[in-house]
């Protein structure tokens, strides 16, 4: 979808503010891991537009996996139990994970899935990057190596994230107002 937005959408970040973000990240990322080949492992849905931009700028090799965390209970954050929806078909144990987001908000699917990987089977290390970092809502306290952008206390969808699963094909990150 384009840019012919309804009143409710108000963009946020522009599609050439985004791309600046990833080229920087990509920047960061090709630095820290070079020679490493890391498992680039992106949590879905949210992820897939991001995810698909990054490592297309990633100068150095890799493998990329998916996990797809689920957290059922009340309401619209993740502060209910989370369980894994679909696992990562890759072994981690002695891995350099890169855990790909779209956006942390209250810390809990990241911690979750920090402990997840981590009684698995021990990677070597596991690093975050968020394009979103929304830390006046932190519940848990998560270590994001790699930040695009942080962002005021307010629902963000486009670029893959959504809205009941609607406007992830947004170019723009946009706020929606209801
Ligand atoms: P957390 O566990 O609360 O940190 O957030 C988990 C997930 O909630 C994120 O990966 C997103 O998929 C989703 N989420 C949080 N805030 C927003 C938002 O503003 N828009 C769309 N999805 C969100
Ligand atoms: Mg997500």
């Amino acid at each position: 979808m384009n840019t012919n937005y309804p009143d409710k959408l108000k963009v946020l970040y522009s599609r050439q503010e985004i791309e600046a973000a990833v080229t920087r990240l990509a920047a960061e990322i090709t630095r820290d891991y070079r020679e490493r080949n890391p498992l680039v492992v992106g949590v879905l849905k949210g992820c897939f537009v991001f995810m698909s931009d990054l490592v297309r700028r990633l100068e150095f090799p890799l493998e990329t996996d998916f996990v797809q965390l689920s957290s059922y209970g009340r309401g619209t954050d993740s502060s209910g139990k989370i369980k894994i929806a679909l696992d990562l078909k890759t072994p981690v144990s002695d891995r350099d994970v890169l855990v790909v987001e779209d956006i942390v908000d209250t810390g809990n699917s990241l911690a979750f899935l920090t402990e997840y990987l981590q009684q698995k089977s021990k990677p070597a290390s596991i690093k975050f990057c968020c394009l979103l970092d929304k830390p006046s809502r932190r519940q848990v306290p998560v270590p994001v190596d790699y930040r695009g952008f942080v962002v005021p206390d307010k629902f963000v969808v486009g670029y893959g994230m959504d809205y009941a699963e609607q406007y992830r094909n947004l170019q723009d990150i946009c706020m929606l107002s209801e």
